[in-house]
């Protein structure tokens, strides 16, 4: 009897003190600048989820690597420190191998594609199936453009990546790729890109239009290689931790909510892909475009060399409707 008129005097006093005794503040951490598609998406997350709950759920959003690179957020997340993050695909498949199938090489020769193929059965699979290999639940997925390649000098491909270094993220799909090439991967951070190019260390780049821009990689050194060798997905995850001290309800706001910003993001990109190619060529730049069968050879090395994701790629690719 004592005790339940304790629990009821708690009760009372919560209520007393309005919504805001409950609020909580989760934290999202994203390695993008501020102005990046994704970290839009992640402040618009954030407004919504503190709007529809009067203020008691709201997000801080930690953009711009300022918790450190994706490696570090996901350590923060196992470690309780972090709740939620947009990670790359490629840093995931380090814990979860069966995602590095949506890195395969021309695997979607287009955004179209790519869009199609994280919207698919086979990538909602792969995203379960991340649940058995990390401490993490992984919502929905997001996008970045198609990867394109930006060559230091005048060169053609082949004379530039024999024997050339390229920065790549660092994610063994991705370098693995460059390797087939003739290439030697070079993880670069993306603030010392620029740089890196200007001092001579990389002879080229691989990365997406709208980072491109952002950097100004265009201007200053050589040719933009429109090759979209490779799609970029992201992934919207929360820590199981976290998952679980939340109410249904607010978990079902949380999926709801940020996974709408992630489809309003899919289908942005492909107007915004056309728009940065036409920003690029009326800037002046050196845009040439690389025809698919130039890449086919090291697209399919890439597959002899990952025999066990095979089947994985033959489903995304009739996902993609091919
Ligand atoms: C990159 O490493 O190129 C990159 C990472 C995250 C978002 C966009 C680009």
């Amino acid at each position: 009897m004592v005790r339940w008129i304790a629990g009821m005097l708690v009760g009372l006093a919560l209520v007393a003190a309005g919504p805001d005794a409950r609020a909580r503040e989760l934290s999202l951490g994203l390695i993008t600048p501020p102005g990046h598609v994704w970290s839009q998406a992640a402040r618009a997350f954030a407004d919504r989820l503190a709007r529809e709950t009067d203020g008691r759920l709201r997000v801080a959003v930690t953009d711009s690597g300022a918790r450190g690179n994706e490696a570090a957020l996901l350590r923060q997340l196992e470690d309780g420190e972090l709740d939620l993050a947009l990670i790359t695909v490629g840093e995931l498949s380090r814990q979860a191998p069966a995602l590095a199938a949506l890195l395969a090489p021309r695997l979607a020769p287009d955004i179209e594609s790519a869009k199609r193929i994280l919207e698919g059965p086979t990538a909602a699979g792969l995203l379960r199936d991340m649940a058995r290999h990390t401490p993490l639940v992984g919502l929905c997925y997001g996008m970045g453009g198609m990867r394109q390649m930006v060559l230091s000098g005048d060169g053609t491909l082949s004379e530039v990546l024999d024997e050339g270094k390229v920065r790549v993220t660092p994610v063994p799909a991705i370098a693995d790729f460059y390797r087939t090439l003739g290439a030697e991967p070079v993880a670069v951070p993306l603030p010392a890109v620029d740089r890196a190019l200007e001092q001579g260390e990389i002879d080229a780049v691989d990365m997406d239009l709208e980072m491109i821009l952002a950097l100004r990689l265009a201007n200053s050194h050589g040719r933009v290689l429109i090759t979209r060798h490779m799609m970029f997905p992201m992934v919207a995850v929360v820590s199981r931790q976290t998952w679980a001290t939340l109410s249904a309800a607010d978990r079902d706001r949380v999926r709801r909510i940020l996974c709408d910003e992630l489809g309003k993001l899919r289908l942005a990109y492909l107007n915004r892909e056309r728009q940065w190619l036409e920003i690029l060529q009326g800037m002046g730049a050196r845009v040439e475009v690389v025809a698919p069968a130039d890449l086919a050879e090291a697209a399919r090395a890439w597959r002899l060399a990952h025999p066990n994701l095979i089947p994985v790629i033959e489903r995304l690719s009739r996902d993609a409707g091919r």
